[in-house]
């Protein structure tokens, strides 16, 4: 009985080895299946160094002849993107390169946004890589994305500035509808009033931009690799508005004002409905500093720095309606919480350290809200 045991395993042993053997010669001989089978294995192999280094990745892949050194090819493997991190595809269409710059045009071309509204397309964009953080790349790549959207919905803006300053204000609406931070939940009435004059100084249709905030308030913006940092956030210098009292320049009486930080400048009002504001503190060459107050809780100073008694530049109206300059040489001002307190400075200072890219989507502002419409 044994013996029959053993015999019965040494037959299937053997008929295992047989069966290998076949196997490998029909690979043997099977030369395409066994080439596909290293091939994909580098491919594999290629889109692990990519999502390391994407450069990198990309040289393995042309180097190894998987990959044709174009930027139509890559722009498709990028856009097909199986296997890839979407930071890593954001880290090299975002490369200034004059090579990588053919390769994000190509990038765009492949995304067909053809009847598609503004928020669809963005939609569509930003979800096949992430957006680096550096200004000059987001620029880049929003600019790129304007012009491809204008190209495929021909007559829906007058210009590709348009579109991209409409891209971003509708970027900083999905964070300030959906970001819970942001307390001030803009109305589409003030949605439609921000856009005011940015379609060549003309206006684009209400119907249009009541879309586009119906369709953001009822589904935000996805990003891929979402590791909440809010983008907006980071790259925009959030306007924010809200009651503070202001310490006196020559009279040192604190008086509640409704402030408003927006375009790099400090506006006051006494009431939130004023149209004209009591006072405008531009915020260029300023800095911001928690300080103590005997008087106020939660207080900050804006201040010249390395100046102790110069005035800041700033303006006030008086009783009278005259216009008048400031005579403070520093602004005390109190949040009603520390936590308001912590946003406010944390807002200026992202308003006073110059964001570049705060300047290029303003100056754009400024081209597209200047242009005469023919
Ligand atoms: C993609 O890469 C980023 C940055 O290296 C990393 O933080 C993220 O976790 C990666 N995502 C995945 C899905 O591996
Ligand atoms: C849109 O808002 C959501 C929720 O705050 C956020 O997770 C997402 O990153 C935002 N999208 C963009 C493109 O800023
Ligand atoms: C800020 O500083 C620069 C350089 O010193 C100066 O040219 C500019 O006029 C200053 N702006 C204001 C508002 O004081
Ligand atoms: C600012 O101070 C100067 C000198 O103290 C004074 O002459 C001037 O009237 C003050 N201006 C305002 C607006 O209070």
């Amino acid at each position: 009985h044994l013996r029959c045991v053993h015999f019965v395993k040494c037959k299937f042993y053997l008929d295992l080895k047989n069966v290998k053997k076949r196997l490998f010669s029909d690979y043997k001989d099977n030369t395409p299946l066994l080439k596909n089978m290293q091939r994909n294995k580098q491919v594999a192999m290629g889109r692990k160094k990519f999502n390391m280094d994407p450069k990198k990745g990309i040289q393995f892949l042309i180097e190894n002849d998987l990959l044709k050194n174009t930027c139509e090819d890559i722009a498709q493997f990028l856009y097909k993107g199986e296997g890839l991190n979407k930071t890593a595809i954001g880290d090299y269409l975002g490369e200034r390169d004059e090579f990588n710059i053919q390769v994000l045009h190509a990038f765009v071309e492949l995304h067909e946004f053809t009847d598609l509204n503004l928020v669809q397309a963005l939609r569509q964009f930003l979800w096949s890589f992430r957006l680096p953080g550096e200004a000059q790349k987001i620029d880049r790549m929003m600019e790129a994305f304007a012009q491809r959207y204008c190209q495929c919905n021909n007559g829906v803006f007058q210009s590709t500035d348009t579109c991209y300053v409409l891209s971003f204000a509708i970027i900083m609406l999905n964070t300030s509808l959906h970001n819970p931070n942001v307390k001030d939940k803009p109305t589409v009435e003030r949605f439609i009033a921000m856009n005011r004059g940015i379609n060549d100084g003309g206006d684009l249709p209400e119907e249009l931009l009541r879309n586009l905030y119906e369709s953001i308030k009822n589904e935000p913006f996805k990003i891929p690799e979402d590791d909440g940092n809010d983008l907006t956030h980071t790259f925009f210098n959030p306007d924010r508005e809200g009651w503070l009292l202001k310490l006196g320049g020559r009279v040192k009486t604190w008086k509640r004002r409704w402030f408003i930080l927006t375009d790099n400048c400090l506006y006051y009002f006494e009431y939130t409905t004023d149209k004209e504001p009591r006072g405008i503190i531009p915020l260029e060459n300023l800095s911001i500093r928690e300080v103590e107050d005997s008087k106020k809780p939660n207080c900050f100073e804006l201040y010249i720095p390395d100046n102790k008694d110069q005035v800041i530049k700033a303006c006030k109206t008086e009783a009278d309606g005259r216009v008048v300059e400031g005579n403070h040489t520093v602004y005390r001002i109190s949040a009603p919480t520390p936590e308001e307190k912590e946003e406010w400075i944390k807002c200026i200072k992202a308003a006073i350290s110059r964001d570049p890219f705060y300047e290029m989507l303003a100056a754009r502002k400024k081209k597209v809200s200047s242009t005469k419409r023919h």
